[in-house]
């Protein structure tokens, strides 16, 4: 399913974030997309939280790989500083992808094309101040139906 929700506030990207946690499943593979600041590593945070996941989320921009236990594993990416698919693969993190656990993968634009077809891709853009518009595709989880400013979009 592809839809849209708008977030004003970091808190309520968090909070969106959670619902995505709480309602990942095993194997699922989160392409992050959007500018610097969009709100990624905020939005990781709140999907930690919602895998159960008490330790505190980093952004992993230097680090490019960070792991959490949680409900289930936390693969946490952020390929901003590699410039090719090669230096992704040759970290050995395409393994992690189709391991056990959920991977979350910021600046994902940069890698799409070695990433399965049924990615979840959750794209940030942001408005005037902090409003961050979030685009979803291939959510086939629950989690959103209830969710007061959702609206379904085409792809
Ligand atoms: N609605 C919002 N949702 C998320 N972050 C917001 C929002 N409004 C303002 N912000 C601010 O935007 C920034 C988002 O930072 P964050 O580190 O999550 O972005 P990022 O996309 O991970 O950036 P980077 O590309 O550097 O990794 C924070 O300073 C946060 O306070
Ligand atoms: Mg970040």
């Amino acid at each position: 399913m592809n839809f849209e929700l708008i977030s004003r506030s970091p808190e309520e990207t968090e909070q969106i974030g959670r619902i995505i946690g709480e309602n990942s499943k095993e194997g699922d593979i989160i392409a992050l997309q959007g500018t610097l600041a969009a709100g990624k590593t905020t939005l990781t945070k709140g999907i930690a939280l919602g895998l159960g996941i008490e330790e505190s989320v980093t952004s992993p921009t230097f680090t490019l790989i960070s792991e959490y236990e949680g409900r289930l594993h936390l693969y946490h990416m952020d390929v901003y500083r590699l410039d090719t698919t090669e230096d992704f693969l040759s970290l050995g993190a395409e393994e992690l992808l189709y391991g056990n656990g959920v991977s979350v993968l910021e600046w994902s634009e940069k890698i799409m094309e070695i990433l399965p077809d049924d990615v979840i891709t959750i794209k940030i853009e942001t408005g005037t101040e902090d409003e961050r518009h979030i685009y979803f595709s291939n959510w086939n989880h629950e989690g959103f139906k209830n969710y007061s400013n959702g609206q379904e979009y085409k792809k």
